[in-house]
């Protein structure tokens, strides 16, 4: 059985406790497992002005710049900022070249993002494995290297045009892989403000077509070993007129969770419908950001000026709800405030919330959570939480 820290949330002074409590790790035995993942190596994005989008998560998600690629490193195609937070680390990639296939992209999806890159300990294995359950491999196994060292690497397809890069860093040295320069921002953060606001990703929801949702489930359990946790999700999450699907799988250890919601037949669109039209078929719907106190977190991107989807009053004024969750770690009046929601299951309960789509297609969004044991996804509250995007999806004239 191991459970390490991986050289990031070793690097963002993570512990192991602290890490279970985060993202709900468990112990788990790679030595049989056909595709070992560690965890999270990168969210690479594609957005419409990378620049500007790097601004937006340092001042307003207070991320750090670590590292760039653009012309002035030999690039010419496309400008490249790596961000982090704690364990999480973001590429935004943004079209310098008027033919670079990173604005080809942008065109047909928006902003978005294209790869969930995972941090495995044998490219070569998981890539042996992937080809035998009959995926399709992107990248075939290589090296790339520069003077802090060699990361081996490949890459194979997911849903949409959404793909997995398979990482090996074992090796390298460097600020995120050959090719980027370590760089860092004049940005100052205002006195007394938090050194990060999240420390860890927990999950990256894909939506997928409509039928296909089992299809993609079994993917992950084939190729890449993982398992269903407990939590699904069919009508009993519909409204009357918006409905999804949604089952997860995980890596062994946890650390990797996959969310995966399909459109289910309802009165009008599903909030999955208008994802799949906004951005033009599959892709990663939301990343939920790991934070130990979701109270400071959700004050500091208001002040920043982010917007959250309102939670009606009557959600806390309910008392099913009070009956449903009991006690958690501030008063009720306290999550009302800032519209933060809560799930309780047998494990425990968590704290969660939604911001609105970040760029200008209704498509990718973020969601802040807090757990205390449960390892749930905040089933509780899809009710609770459709007719806020519903309400949101009339506002737009696509419900
Ligand atoms: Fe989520």
């Amino acid at each position: 059985m191991s459970l390490d820290l991986t050289d990031a949330e070793r690097l963002a002074h993570l512990d192991l406790e602290q890490l279970q409590q985060l993202v709900g790790l468990v112990e788990h035995d790679s030595s049989t497992d056909p595709f070992p993942v560690t965890g999270w190596d990168a969210i690479v994005w594609n957005v419409g002005n990378a620049t500007q989008s790097a601004h937006f998560f340092m001042s307003a998600y207070a991320m750090d710049l670590v590292a760039y690629s653009g012309p002035e490193t030999g690039n010419r195609d496309h400008h490249a900022y790596v961000l982090a937070s704690g364990a999480v680390r973001f590429v935004l990639k943004g079209g310098v070249d008027p033919d670079s296939p990173v604005m080809d992209h942008h065109r047909r999806h928006g902003d978005g993002i294209v790869d969930i890159a995972l941090e495995v300990p044998d490219v070569d294995t998981c890539v042996n494995q992937a080809r035998a359950q009959g995926a399709t491999i992107l990248e075939e196994p290589h090296d790339v290297t520069d003077e802090h060292g060699t990361v081996r690497m490949a890459a194979i397809a997911t849903y949409g045009e959404t793909r997995h890069s398979l990482i090996d860093r074992s090796r390298y040295s460097g600020p995120y892989l050959p090719g980027y320069v370590a760089r860092s921002s004049t940005m100052k953060r205002p006195e007394g403000a938090p050194k990060r606001i999240f420390q860890a990703l927990d999950h990256v929801v894909g939506n997928v077509e409509l039928g296909r949702m089992d299809e993609w489930v079994d993917f992950y359990r084939r190729v890449m070993g993982f398992t269903n946790m407990a939590e699904f999700v069919g009508d009993d999450i519909a409204t009357e007129y918006s409905a999804l699907m949604s089952k997860v799988v995980a890596s062994g250890n946890h650390r990797v969770k996959f969310p995966l919601n399909e459109p289910a037949i309802a009165k009008k669109k599903s909030q999955i419908d208008e994802y799949l039209e906004f951005y033009g078929g599959p892709g990663a719907q939301h990343l939920a950001l790991a934070t130990n106190d979701i109270l400071a977190t959700v004050d500091w991107l208001r002040d920043a000026g982010i917007e959250f989807l309102a939670t009606p009053d009557s959600y806390y004024t309910d008392p099913a709800l009070r009956e449903r969750i009991g006690e958690v770690r501030v008063p009720i009046e306290e999550l009302q405030q800032r519209g933060i929601l809560v799930d309780r299951d047998e494990d425990g309960y968590l704290l969660q919330i939604f911001t609105k789509p970040i760029g200008d297609r209704p498509t990718v969004f973020f969601e802040l959570i807090e757990r205390h044991g449960s390892l749930g996804f905040g089933k509780g509250n899809f009710q609770a939480l459709f007719e806020a995007i519903e309400r949101e999806q009339a506002r737009r004239g696509n419900f």
